[in-house]
């Protein structure tokens, strides 16, 4: 019975002429969506931003975010999540009573998504989402900074961070730490890890 399936499916693609140049094109429009999925839904808004500074969106994870919060107790002020994804950081940084929350984030769609669930949530007179590339936001005012970023942004991220926070600011990083630089204190396991690094003592060594 399964052998006579088989059969008729073999007989079929053989009908209908399945070779080469029909899988070639299965695969090109596999690619070009998959391309499009990438350009339109995950990377809008980076025209502008050079290849090597794009990173592309990966939520947190519940455990990664738990981490971050851990580490910024005790804190108290302004907030800045740099890429904000989905603005769940910035929004679970409102919970926890940090004030202004702010969220930098390219993608459109992202945005519109943050905003929703901070509707949702009931803060969305608490909590901004900006569309601004991190790179040119001024961050002379935020105390408590966090970031989920790949390596290669983040080790230029450093001589941003060093030359515009103040004295006090606390610096938080989800899942990748700061290439050159040692943290304060480390919470959580794995990928779910987060590093603080003060950047008053950063200063004094780097
Ligand atoms: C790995 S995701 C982290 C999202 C969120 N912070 C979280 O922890 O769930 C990085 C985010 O940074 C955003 N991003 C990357 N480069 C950016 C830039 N130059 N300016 C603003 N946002 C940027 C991406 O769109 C993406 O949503």
């Amino acid at each position: 019975m399964e052998d006579d399936i088989q059969e008729e499916v073999r007989s079929q693609f053989k009908d209908r002429g399945l070779g080469g140049w029909q899988l070639l094109q299965l695969t090109a429009g596999s690619g070009l969506a998959l391309y499009a999925v990438w350009a339109g839904v995950l990377m809008p808004g980076f025209r502008r931003v050079p290849l090597k500074l794009q990173v592309p969106y990966m939520p947190a994870s519940k455990a990664q975010v738990c981490n971050v919060m851990t580490l910024l107790k005790g804190r108290s002020g302004g907030i800045a999540d740099l890429g904000s994804g989905d603005g769940r950081i910035v929004l679970e940084a409102c919970h926890q009573g940090f004030s202004p929350a702010v969220g930098y984030e390219l993608n459109p769609w992202l945005l519109r998504l943050s905003r929703f669930y901070a509707w949702r949530a009931g803060h969305h007179r608490s909590v901004s989402y900006q569309r601004e590339d991190l790179w040119k936001v001024d961050l002379s005012t935020y105390k408590n900074i966090t970031v989920f970023l790949a390596p290669s942004v983040l080790s230029l991220l450093q001589k941003k961070l060093l030359a515009e926070l103040p004295e006090d600011a606390l610096i938080v990083a989800g899942r990748f730490p700061f290439p050159d630089w040692t943290a304060c204190k480390v919470e959580g396991e794995g990928a779910d890890r987060a590093w603080a690094y003060h950047i008053q003592e950063l200063r004094q060594h780097y």
